[in-house]
């Protein structure tokens, strides 16, 4: 098994857990941080991933079952198992094949993979590397005629679907940034930049990484028409005018005439005011944990949001998916597919495109074990008989 994977095989690797621990030696504390922290007291950050030991399985025994079933079809496009890459702000700075290797290593998964609007690569370049279907996520950043270029960029070089996110009015308060200095590493002044910086030597491999690469990289993906691609700058400041209301979607389903995902769904009423306005899919999501503090786990939130939507569009999550298992969860609870944010991120950051691959390879050997383990032969067979949901809150 050791070296069949390499130095991401046991006993060093054998679950995303040691992934994010090879992560957080990789990576500079700021970045890490960036990556692993969410809001505040990070309730709803850790509650996405407790909230999960709430839902036992009920299986069936005595079913001998060699092979699972596990494709799923999302907006008509086949996955080879349930769990597409989320949307992952500021992977270049993870490690410089960021966003590229991280679709690269979707497709070879036969999984999707949803490109950030914060992102270093070219979007052009990421759909190059990959063989499976990619959507874009869009935030406003640059304004409305930097998101339209965008747009038809994106459109132009056939990303399938357009992810727009609703829970990001402002950023949340995650507290680890400005205690870590994100906003003065990613600045200007050399002078601001100095009390932080023995941390980032401390950490010469991804130093050198960094470097060789070029720097801090720039926004390739938000250019207002005229001038280059937009600096780097900080998550706080970069949300302060991304966000997109129910108006701006008007507007977007004029100029791009592909299906809409809403992302950032937690109640019966976001979910039925999405479908109204055309989405082909809503994702259950509190953005990791990242925005608004003390909301529900996504895990909780998703039923309610499955029977809001009733049929009428796709139903997705994210959110503290760490194993199969989660997966399998929130399948028996009604989403159809799931996305995974920091599970393949800690594996970027520890070792790019191997890591990646290897994130994808637990999730999806423990989905098929899983499965096996319940006695259900194929993914689209999954519901809510496999599950019971404890009374914890
Ligand atoms: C960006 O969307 C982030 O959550 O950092």
């Amino acid at each position: 098994m050791g070296s069949e994977h390499g130095t991401l095989g046991p006993p060093k690797v054998v679950n995303i857990e040691d992934l994010r621990r090879l992560a957080q030696q990789r990576l500079p504390r700021p970045v890490f941080d960036y990556l692993d922290g969410g809001a505040e007291d990070e309730i709803t950050l850790r509650e996405n991933t407790r909230a999960f030991q709430d839902i036992s399985f009920r299986p069936r025994g005595a079913v001998a079952i060699k092979k699972c079933a596990l494709a799923v079809s999302v907006l008509g496009q086949e996955l080879s198992f349930p769990a597409m890459l989320a949307p992952v702000g500021y992977s270049r700075l993870m490690h410089p094949g960021g966003e590229v290797v991280a679709a690269k290593a979707a497709g070879e998964a036969g999984t999707a993979y949803i490109l950030s609007t914060i992102s270093g690569h070219k979007l052009e370049a990421v759909k190059a590397a990959t063989k499976g279907p990619t959507w874009y996520q869009l935030y406003l950043l640059g304004g409305r005629e930097a998101a339209e270029a965008g747009i038809d960029r994106a459109r132009a070089s056939g990303y399938s679907a357009l992810v727009i996110t609703v829970d990001t009015a402002v950023a949340g308060m995650r507290e680890r940034d400005p205690r870590n200095g994100m906003k003065e590493l990613l600045g200007k002044s050399l002078l601001a930049k100095l009390r932080y910086l023995p941390e980032i030597l401390a950490h010469p491999r991804w130093l050198a990484g960094f470097l060789a690469d070029g720097g801090k990289p720039r926004l390739e993906n938000i250019v207002v028409p005229g001038q280059g691609p937009m600096k780097l700058i900080d998550v706080a400041a970069a949300l302060v005018d991304a966000a997109v209301t129910w108006d701006d979607l008007q507007w977007i389903r004029k100029v791009w005439p592909g299906p809409i995902v809403v992302k950032g769904i937690l109640t019966a009423e976001d979910a039925d005011r999405a479908v109204g306005e055309g989405a082909a899919a809503v994702v259950v999501s509190n953005h990791g944990g990242r925005q608004l503090d003390s909301v529900s786990a996504t895990i909780r939130a998703l039923p309610e949001v499955v029977s809001a939507v009733n049929g009428r569009a796709e139903v997705l999550m994210d959110g503290g998916i760490r194993r199969g298992s989660d997966v399998v969860k929130a399948i028996c609870l009604g989403a159809r597919a799931v996305l995974v944010g920091r599970a393949y991120a800690y594996g970027l950051a520890a070792a790019g495109h191997l890591g990646v691959v290897r994130a994808l390879e637990i999730l999806r050997s423990d989905v098929e074990r899983t499965l096996r383990l319940l006695g259900c032969p194929a993914v689209s067979a999954l519901g809510p008989s496999f599950v019971e949901s404890l009374g914890r809150r």
